[in-house]
């Protein structure tokens, strides 16, 4: 398998020049677009009067990425559809579980996005979206996830449909209908295929071990049970097959079993107008990535149009539900280097002022990469390094165990800021937000990052965890109010 390229590898200084699509070496700094980075923490970032000074550790939102990315993929949706001439269109639909911040939010619903949930507390979320008017009453609402008859999500599905008409649950499991026939509201429903994968054929697919979706015989009688209840309509087809899925070949022969059954039910239920192939869109997060998304999008859609031509049934509206790919690339995290530590270790430690593991849990469970670049000290010699967070954790260092990725940074390490880059989706999420955490770490500081019409950057800095907020979540109370 070819090593993840997570940051410089050479001893010798960045040269200006662009490192991805958006960070740019200059003059020794490094710039996010036209940001410098290291200056937030000097002159520049005090000149900005945010109300507090801004200090690592630092996690960065930058809103404008998150609506490039929703503008990008529609714009090469609509191209692949021209090109192939498919008689169906494309809806790009977000999928909060990568981020569920209220900024993120916010974001990709005012872009016009279709938006995917899992959980009750996502309801919850949107009702706030919707008192604040930002949710369209025209979005559809794609409910993933288990909904078991008179579970609480299933429950909280019946009532928001009230309020918000496209709610489109997706049925995991036939009992799931039930909930929604008894409502006698008009429902629109979708149904999960259980694909994750790559299949030659359908009995694969049957007895892949996934717990997500129906097996092929329990879709049709889903179907059926649907068909035959007056107030449930048959809308979408699910069918999701993997993550991070780089090769865009694969990516669609992993469809392609889906797809027929998706085409054999429209058969015999022609309203089922959409194929939503779920995640897995790949998005870079170390500085290796490539991927040629209109390639994807070219080769997803001729794949659905010779499929359904072959079972003569109109081709379908394509939804894509963007995790990953919406939200990988607005985030970063920046820390300073407090100590370096020559200890006769492979490489010198690099003590960072936060927790690798902590704030990026992939980095340790799954052995995830990300992109670690300095902030400054650019234009200086570099060396192989490795970096260490603050808990006494022994997988709390990046690279992580297994990694054959060298890490290069600068050997002058004073005053030293690095940044993680590509972290936005998931790490926040399962790390959880607020909390206590791993040797009572804080969480850091965020600074959020809009830019207005005319380019102008705005700022807005959220205070991170402060000590009260840390000991009370553990249940410290002040004298006279212990538990
Ligand atoms: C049903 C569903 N849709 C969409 C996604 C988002 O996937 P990705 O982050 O790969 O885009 C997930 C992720 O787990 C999912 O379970």
């Amino acid at each position: 398998m070819k090593r993840a390229v997570v940051g410089w590898e050479s001893t010798s200084p960045i040269p200006d020049r662009s490192l991805n699509r958006y960070l740019n070496a200059r003059n020794g700094r490094l710039f996010y677009e036209d940001l410098d980075l290291a200056a937030l923490f000097e002159e520049k970032g005090r000149s900005l009067k945010l109300g507090r000074e801004i200090h690592s550790p630092l996690e960065i939102v930058y809103l404008p990425m998150i609506r490039r990315q929703i503008h990008n993929m529609r714009d090469i949706f609509s191209q692949a559809i021209e090109d192939v001439g498919y008689a169906g269109q494309f809806r790009y639909a977000y999928a909060s579980k990568a981020n569920a911040a209220e900024e993120v939010i916010r974001t990709t619903l005012k872009a016009g996005a279709q938006h995917e949930i899992s959980s009750l507390m996502d309801i919850e979320i949107l009702r706030v979206m919707q008192e604040r008017g930002i949710l369209d009453p025209q979005t559809m609402i794609l409910c993933n996830g288990f909904k078991p008859p008179n579970s609480s999500y299933a429950d909280k599905i019946v009532q928001f449909k009230r309020e918000h008409d496209p709610v489109i649950p997706v049925i995991e499991d036939i009992p799931e209908l039930k909930p929604l026939i008894e409502s006698r509201l008009h429902f629109e429903v979708g149904l999960r295929q259980k694909s994750y994968g790559l299949h030659r054929d359908l009995s694969e697919m049957d007895s892949a071990n996934s717990r997500f979706g129906m097996n092929v015989d329990d879709i049709f009688k889903a179907a059926e049970i649907a068909q035959s209840s007056p107030n449930i309509h048959l809308k979408l087809y699910h069918a999701m097959v993997g993550s991070q899925i780089v090769d865009i070949d694969n990516f669609v022969d992993r469809l392609r079993p889906p797809i027929e059954i998706f085409a054999q039910l429209r058969q015999k239920y022609p309203e089922l107008s959409v194929f939503d192939f779920g995640g897995g869109v790949p998005v870079a997060m170390t500085l290796d990535f490539e991927c040629d998304y209109l390639a994807f999008a070219v080769n997803l859609l001729s794949t659905i149009k010779e499929i359904c031509d072959k079972y003569r049934v109109q081709v379908p509206d394509v939804i894509g539900e963007f995790g990953r790919y919406t939200v990988t690339e607005h985030g970063a995290h920046l820390f300073k280097i407090i100590s370096v530590k020559d200890n006769t270790s492979k490489y010198p430690w690099y003590i960072i002022d936060g927790s690798i593991m902590s704030s990026f849990p992939d980095s340790w469970a799954l052995g995830e990469h990300f992109t670690v670049l300095p902030l400054n000290h650019l234009d200086r010699p570099f060396h192989r390094v490795q970096l260490g967070g603050l808990t006494c954790d022994s997988d709390d260092i990046y690279p992580p165990h297994k990694s054959k990725s060298p890490l290069f940074l600068p050997v002058d390490a004073e005053d030293l800021y690095i940044g993680f880059f590509g972290i936005g989706a998931y790490q926040e999420m399962l790390g959880g937000a607020g909390g206590s955490k791993h040797c009572v770490i804080p969480e850091a500081d965020e600074l959020i990052i809009e830019r207005d019409q005319d380019g102008k950057y705005q700022f807005d800095l959220i205070a991170g965890q402060g000590p009260r907020a840390v000991l009370g979540n553990l249940g410290y109370r002040p004298r006279g109010k212990q538990r």
